[in-house]
């Protein structure tokens, strides 16, 4: 949902339809921004301002106090109940609602500190216990926390200060003259043991493997092209009419290498799908954490103990830094906003703050102001007798010559003002001056100082508009055209299944919108050769395969070759990038001849008779021309419907924990499948996987593999052999090898994975580098084991 909420489109489509046909005609004929922006501005009226306020209040983002109390209750029964991870999710619920310094918020970081303890976060348990301290803790509840503090501490091998801490609770202890109080004496007794512990433990000797910070080593080895800011030198701007920019390869590029690294100009956190629908916050035990609970507001990453926004319910952080530099960068502005950013999308949002974070004067800079000329489009370009020439700048870059991902650049992206709907504009901009409005007198004055605001009473009219926050309008609005084809999603590899189990499964989210100048510089390819990965709100683009000199770059919008048909590729993009896709894959689908090979070999399904592939569509035919004629489609996806009831059932079971069940389950899946869906049909390797899982919490290691390959075999069939897919479950496979103490065969699944997640992550990536760690791991007990054997000849040492 990155556009307005439907309620909200639904509305604004019904004011277009019942739109005085000359003003509807002007909307029509005009592509100007300032335009368009004018007119919506005075078409905005306080019918439409109040209806979406009822529409907005439907979002509760603001602080509700009240609310604490009996959030901090439940929490305080699932800890009880040994229930530590839901225990730590309703405290943090608490804290979002709790007043910023206030004794509640205290409490709760207090209490969630008690929780991340049992769950042995050890390091954000300590920042809990800080947090609580700093927000005033009561006094006599403190020694409470200061021992979990020293046992932290201790735990962390950090003698020195645990004993510190020991001795501050100490006076503590003595100052009070409750200290001697029934309820205080197992807090003494703890005290003694963990003063004994202090005295025992010897200081953890260097043998821990800390993880070396790979993004920085990766990101020293990293020269800038000296034209692009956050690109390679290994690739270059280029220019043309018909392609508009583009990067194309200064030189033979490897593959691996990594092309363009740059961090969003802004992102904005999408909220899930439910939390869209239910219109607040409110956990329930049964709901599935969603992006707003996983991650932080601002750098994205997963969120176990969140700190509040001081001012809503909504934005959490990662830390107190991220807080800060959210509020003073843009939140302070959005904040008060809350429900209305919720209501007018992700596209509106990502548009605002954009603009937040460029600042007004640099805005004004480029948006020209009222009265001056307008239309001319920078994005445009050249003019098509001056295009290519050397001399001719490039559009979006700084007077050097440099192009950079500044605001310039973001202004620079074609918005296609042309190419949406004349309704999408007036949506657009009828949403921009929303927008607008609902900052009220105070948000205005606030972004555009020295304007005055509006005396009379009376509702402001576009004339009363201020040219600043035309302006700002106008500069919104062009965002909001430009996201339809230039926003990115930022995904991440989710940790989903059963977590903590010894083999991850990883699902791809979508957790961001965002915008990236230099990433938005690629043209798009149905197969291209690069693959974009994220870490935090970093884009990084490495090349997949060779890339040869002068070719260029290209990277995937979305709609891949192996995802989709041809035309339902071209389709997407015309409808959302406004061009035609002439990739190479897109050009080989389209001719006939493979057009009616693809219909021969895409129905996915096989003869119950004799196994060979059925072809048609609608009809099917089996290819061995000898069984009997055509049998309706439909007979075989209700099958197949069927088969993915049964194989969730069984799912169900393994999440209950009734593994032998579920393995029974599947297995008869795996048959039923196998009769009439093709050997590489994407069924059969999800339930090879599945089976795999299964037998991994059985600890039947030989199996699980087995059942892995098969998956494997599946994944690489449709998505190659060295997509991001097939690494997935190569990773999954070296675990489950590792595991399983194969040693040979786990050394050449560890290498496969490494070099297929290598190309698309980088050597620095965490799945590599724990793939390292276990490679490191094996080849330590493979010499360890060979020294083994060497001192004693009689026979090898059983393997542990
Ligand atoms: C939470 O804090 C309150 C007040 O200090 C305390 O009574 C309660 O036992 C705490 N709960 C946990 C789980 O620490
Ligand atoms: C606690 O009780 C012991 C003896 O029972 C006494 O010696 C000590 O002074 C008391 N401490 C305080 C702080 O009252
Ligand atoms: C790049 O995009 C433009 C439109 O933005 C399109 O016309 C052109 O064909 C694309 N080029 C390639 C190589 O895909
Ligand atoms: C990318 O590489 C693959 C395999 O080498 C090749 O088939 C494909 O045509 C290339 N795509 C582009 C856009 O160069
Ligand atoms: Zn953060
Ligand atoms: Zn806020
Ligand atoms: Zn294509
Ligand atoms: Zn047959």
């Amino acid at each position: 949902m990155d556009l307005p909420v439907e309620k909200w489109k639904a509305y604004v489509s019904q004011k277009w339809a019942s739109l005085e046909p000359s003003l509807k005609k002007q909307l029509c004929d005009t592509v100007s921004l300032r335009d368009i922006i004018f007119l919506s501005f005075t078409l905005f009226r306080p019918e439409d301002e109040e209806y979406l306020q009822s529409l907005s209040e439907y979002y509760h983002v603001q602080k509700e106090p009240q609310r604490v109390p009996s959030y901090k209750e439940r929490g305080n029964e699932r800890f009880q109940k040994k229930d530590y991870a839901a225990a730590l999710v309703l405290y943090s619920t608490a804290l979002s609602h709790s007043e910023a310094g206030s004794p509640e918020a205290a409490v709760c970081y207090a209490n969630r500190s008690a929780a991340l303890f049992h769950l042995g976060q050890l390091e954000l348990c300590l920042e809990d216990i800080a947090r609580a301290q700093a927000e005033g803790y009561p006094d006599r509840l403190c020694p409470k926390i200061l021992l979990r503090k020293a046992e932290c501490l201790l735990s962390l091998g950090k003698l020195q200060e645990a004993s510190d801490t020991l001795g501050h609770l100490e006076t503590k202890m003595s100052a009070d003259p409750g200290s001697n109080a029934t309820s205080h004496q197992t807090l003494l007794h703890k005290f003694r043991q963990l003063k004994v512990g202090v005295g025992r433990e010897r200081p953890s000797s260097a043998c821990q493997p800390t993880a070396r910070d790979g993004t920085q080593e990766d990101a020293s080895h990293w020269e800038e092209n000296s034209k692009v800011s956050h690109a390679s030198p290994s690739v270059s701007l280029r220019f043309s009419t018909g392609k508009g920019r583009h990067l194309i390869a200064a030189e033979d590029i490897p593959p691996g290498q990594l092309l363009v690294r740059e961090e969003a100009f802004v992102s904005v956190l999408r909220p899930g799908e439910s939390f869209l629908l239910r219109g607040c916050a409110e956990p329930t035990s049964d709901k599935p954490l969603e992006t707003e609970d996983l991650h932080c507001h601002r750098c994205l990453s997963p969120l176990l103990a969140s700190v509040p926004c001081r001012g809503c319910s909504y934005a959490r952080y990662c830390s107190r830094t991220c807080a800060e530099t959210a509020w003073t960068s843009y939140h302070r502005r959005e904040c008060s906003l809350g429900g209305l950013l919720l209501t007018l999308g992700v596209f509106c949002h990502v548009a605002f703050r954009a603009v937040l974070v460029a600042g007004v004067a640099e805005v004004s800079s480029l948006v020209k102001p009222p009265g001056g000329r307008d239309v001319e489009e920078p994005a445009t370009g050249p003019r098509a007798d001056e295009a290519e020439g050397d001399s001719a700048p490039i559009p979006g870059c700084d007077a050097d010559g440099r192009y950079r991902g500044s605001y310039r650049a973001v202004f620079s992206l074609l918005p296609h003002t042309e190419k949406h709907s004349p309704e999408a504009r007036f949506l657009g901009g009828l949403t921009a001056a929303a927008l607008c409005r609902g900052l009220g007198d105070a948000g205005r004055s606030a972004l555009l100082p020295g304007e005055r605001t509006p005396e009379s009473q009376e509702e402001p009219s576009a004339a009363e508009t201020s040219p600043g926050l035309m302006v700002f309008g106008e500069a919104v609005l062009r965002h909001m055209l430009q996201l339809q084809s230039n926003s990115q999603a930022i995904t991440a590899l989710r940790e989903s299944g059963s977590g903590g189990g010894p083999v991850t499964s990883r699902e791809q989210v979508r957790l961001a919108a965002a915008l990236f100048p230099v990433l938005s510089l690629l043209n798009h390819s149905c197969d291209p050769n690069t693959s974009v990965t994220f870490s935090s709100t970093t884009a990084e683009v490495r090349a997949l395969q060779p890339i040869p000199r002068g070719q260029e770059i290209l990277h995937c919008y979305g709609p891949h070759r192996s995802r989709m048909g041809a035309a339902e590729r071209r389709e997407r993009l015309l409808a959302q990038y406004f061009f035609e896709c002439r990739c190479q894959p897109c050009l080989d689908e389209l001719r006939p001849s493979s057009r009616e090979r693809a219909a021969r070999q895409r129905s996915g399904f096989c003869c119950p008779a004799c196994r060979m592939p059925m072809q048609g569509e609608g009809l099917l035919r089996c290819s061995s021309g000898a069984c009997e004629g055509p049998v309706p489609e439909d007979g075989f996806l209700r099958r197949l419907r069927g088969l993915q009831l049964r194989t969730e059932a069984a799912l169900e079971r393994l999440g209950q924990g009734q593994s032998g069940q579920s393995v029974e389950l599947l297995l008869k899946c795996r048959l039923d499948a196998e009769r009439f869906l093709s050997p590489d049909h994407l069924m059969v390797g999800e339930i090879e996987d599945h089976l795999a899982r299964a037998y991994v919490t059985l600890g039947k290691w030989a199996e699980a593999a087995e059942h892995l390959s098969s998956s494997i075999q599946v994944v690489e069939a449709r998505y190659g052999p060295s997509s991001i897919e097939a690494g997935q479950e190569l990773f999954k496979l070296a675990q489950v090898l590792f595991n399983g103490c194969a040693v040979p065969e786990s050394l050449g699944a560890i290498r496969k994975a490494e070099a297929v997640l290598s190309t698309h992550w980088g050597a620095q990536s965490p799945p590599v580098r724990e793939l390292h760690a276990m490679r490191a791991c094996l080849q330590e007990r493979l010499g360890g084991h060979a020294a083994a054997t060497a001192r004693t000849p009689t026979g090898p040492q059983p393997q542990r």
